[in-house]
């Protein structure tokens, strides 16, 4: 019986799990950054120090489950908001003291990974995964648990954060992910067709940006409808993510694609993903593919079963790599 805790963001979440089984998941989403446009990291960490208690109690409840009977407490130290990221560490670092269990630090990527094996048997390794979030946007060849590939990564702009910079300039709220889906599948995907992300075969093979793409969306602002723009913006991240995904599944000869992170809520995404790789494509479901403490309960359960635990004075890091990463040479 594993608790667990993340706070790397702006969600406050805590989950039990049993073994690999889902026994509770609480996520208390701060909508205080709305306002904002984005998240505040000091406005993140308070919220998160309002919330932490009851968030977990409840999680406990949920699963009618004592503190007592949790066997370990897995949290989220890396990477992520250095003060929101405390408030979670802390916390379950006075827990496991108090309860006498170990505790487990577990990197927020990591647990990404483990998402949509929570829901479905087969998404273990080997395979593909494509993390793409506010923050991150990771192609990884996962070879075993704990043993990962990266193979390519975002040169400036993560996927969602293109999601929500193109969103705020279509005067969608924040975060503008969702909004965008909504708006692309109204639009016409004749209209506008933007020049697809760094798909040369022979220059950054596996890697993305998104800044250029950007750019061009907001010099076409003026003259296309905001459902087009959309449509068009969303069609050439997705052609990207798709084709970076196929050369991975290709030179691994992978059969299975593990899909994560909140732009992996995006239906259209998936579907593209579905209908144009030669696998099976795993995407877990909205609450498992943004960040939750379900995930972070996953991956500590496998750092358990390596004997992985944290002493008292593990610390919080705002930037990480990944544990078992193994640069493409
Ligand atoms: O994984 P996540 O919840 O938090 C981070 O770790 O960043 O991802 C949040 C990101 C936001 O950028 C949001 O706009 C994006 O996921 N997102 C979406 C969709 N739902 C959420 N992007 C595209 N389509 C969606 N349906
Ligand atoms: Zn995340």
């Amino acid at each position: 019986m594993i608790l667990g805790i993340e706070t790397s963001c702006d969600e406050t979440s805590a989950s039990v799990i049993d073994g690999e089984r889902l026994q509770s998941l609480v996520i208390l989403s701060q909508d205080a950054h709305t306002v904002f446009g984005g998240v505040v990291p000091e406005i993140a960490a308070r919220a998160h120090l309002t919330s932490i208690v009851p968030v977990v109690q409840r999680a406990l409840d949920d699963a009618h489950v004592a503190l007592g009977d949790v066997d370990a407490i897995a949290v989220t130290h890396a990477p992520g908001l250095i003060g929101a990221l405390l408030v979670g560490l802390s916390y379950a670092k006075g827990l496991a003291a108090a309860l006498k269990k170990p505790l487990v630090a577990v990197h927020h990527m990591e647990g990404h990974l483990f998402a949509a094996s929570l829901e479905h048997p087969d998404a273990v390794p080997p395979f593909t995964a494509l993390l793409v979030s506010g923050g991150h946007t990771l192609l990884i060849d996962v070879e075993a648990w704990g043993q990962y590939r990266l193979l390519g990564a975002t040169r400036d702009d993560a996927a969602g954060e293109a999601f929500d910079k193109v969103a705020k300039m279509l005067g969608l709220p924040y975060p503008g992910g969702r909004h965008i889906e909504q708006l692309a599948a109204t639009g016409d995907p004749s209209r506008i067709q933007f020049t697809r992300p760094m798909l040369k075969p022979d220059q950054h093979y596996y890697d993305v940006s998104f800044s250029g793409l950007k750019t061009a969306v907001r010099l076409a602002l003026a003259d296309y409808a905001p459902a087009d723009l959309a449509r068009g913006f969303q069609d050439a991240v997705i052609d990207t993510l798709v084709e970076k995904t196929a050369r991975a599944v290709r030179a691994y000869r992978r059969e299975r694609v593990v899909l994560g992170g909140g732009v992996a809520c995006n239906r259209a995404l998936v579907a593209a993903m579905r209908e144009r790789l030669d696998a099976t494509v795993f995407a877990p479901s909205p609450r498992l593919a943004t960040d939750n403490a379900a995930m972070i309960a996953r991956a500590g359960a496998f750092r358990l079963t390596r004997g992985e635990t944290a002493g008292p004075e593990i610390n919080a890091y705002a930037t990480l790599p990944l544990p078992g990463l193994e640069k493409e040479a």
